[in-house]
C-alpha cells in the first residue's frame, strides 16, 4: 500500500513552475512529471513524502491559507490581493526573488494622466487587482470606478472599457505593442514562499528542512 505524502506543495503552471524547478532541484528535489506533458494535476516528485498540486496562480493562497497544501510559491500581487480579504492568514517567510515583475498603472498613449488625476477626474481603471488598485488610488486621492477583468487587461483603454489599467509589466513589451505606457508604478513585485500556519507547528520536522533548503537556493537580490 502506498503512503499518503506527508508533504504538500502548490504551484501554478508557466513561470513559476518553470523558475521554482531549479530551487527544487538545489533542494535535492525533481518534479518528475511536467505540467505541460501531464493533465495530472497531482504530480509526484522525486521524493516520496512530497507532491506537487498544479493550481491557478490566484489559487495557491487558498490553497495554502485552507490546509490543501502546506506550502506554496505566489506572487506579492497575487498576495496582496488575497490578503486584503484574508487578512492574517498565510505565512510568508521567504521572498525567493523569482518571477520578478512590478504592479504599474498604464494608459493609451497620448492620454494625460498627470493632468486628468490634477483636474480632479473620475478614472475608469480595469484591473484583476481590484484591492490593490483600490488602495493605491485611495492613496493618491483619486477617485475611480474599478473594473474587474480577469486577464488581457491591455485591450481595455483601447476599446474604450477604462481610462487606465493596473497589470503586470515586466519588459514593457505587452503595453508597447498595444500603444499603452506605464505612467506609475504601483509595486515591486517577485514570488514568496507562503506556508500554512498549524504545518508549521504539526509538520515541522519534515517541513523546516526544506524552507531552509530553498532559502539557501534563492537568488540574490539585484
Ligand atoms: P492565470 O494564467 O491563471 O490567469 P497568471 O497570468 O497570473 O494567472 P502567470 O502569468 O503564471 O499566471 O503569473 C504568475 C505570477 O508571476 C504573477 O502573479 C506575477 O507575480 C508573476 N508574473 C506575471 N507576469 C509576469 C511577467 N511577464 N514577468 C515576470 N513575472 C510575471
Ligand atoms: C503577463 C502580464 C502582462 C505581461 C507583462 O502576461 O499579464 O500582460 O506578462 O509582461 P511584459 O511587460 O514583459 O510584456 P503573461 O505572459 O503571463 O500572459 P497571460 O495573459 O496569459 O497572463
Ligand atoms: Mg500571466
Amino acid at each position: 500500500m502506498t503512503q499518503n505524502p506527508q508533504l504538500t506543495m502548490a504551484l501554478s503552471k508557466g513561470r513559476i513552475f518553470e523558475e521554482t524547478l531549479p530551487l527544487l532541484e538545489q533542494a535535492g528535489i525533481v518534479v518528475t512529471e511536467h505540467p505541460d506533458q501531464s493533465r495530472k494535476l497531482i504530480l509526484p516528485t522525486s521524493r516520496d513524502d512530497l507532491r506537487i498540486l498544479i493550481v491557478r496562480a490566484s489559487d495557491v493562497p487558498t490553497y495554502v491559507q485552507y490546509g490543501a497544501a502546506d506550502f506554496g510559491i505566489a506572487g506579492k500581487d497575487v498576495l496582496y490581493e488575497y490578503s486584503k480579504e484574508h487578512p492574517g492568514g498565510l505565512y510568508q517567510p521567504i521572498d525567493l526573488n523569482i518571477a520578478r515583475c512590478r504592479l504599474a498603472v498604464a494608459v493609451r498613449e497620448g492620454f494625460d494622466y498627470e493632468a486628468a488625476v490634477r483636474q480632479g477626474a473620475r478614472l475608469r481603471v480595469a484591473t484583476k487587482y481590484v484591492n490593490v488598485a483600490r488602495e493605491h488610488f485611495a492613496r493618491k486621492g483619486v477617485y475611480v470606478d474599478i473594473i474587474k477583468l480577469y486577464g488581457s487587461m491591455e485591450l481595455a483603454p483601447l476599446v474604450g472599457l477604462a481610462d487606465a489599467i493596473v497589470d503586470v509589466v515586466s519588459t514593457g513589451g505587452t503595453l508597447r505593442a498595444n500603444g499603452l505606457v506605464a505612467v506609475e508604478d504601483v509595486m515591486p513585485v517577485s514570488s514568496r514562499l507562503i506556508v500554512n500556519q498549524a504545518a508549521l507547528k504539526t509538520r515541522a520536522a519534515v517541513l523546516q528542512p526544506i524552507l531552509d533548503a530553498f532559502e539557501h537556493a534563492t537568488p540574490s537580490q539585484g
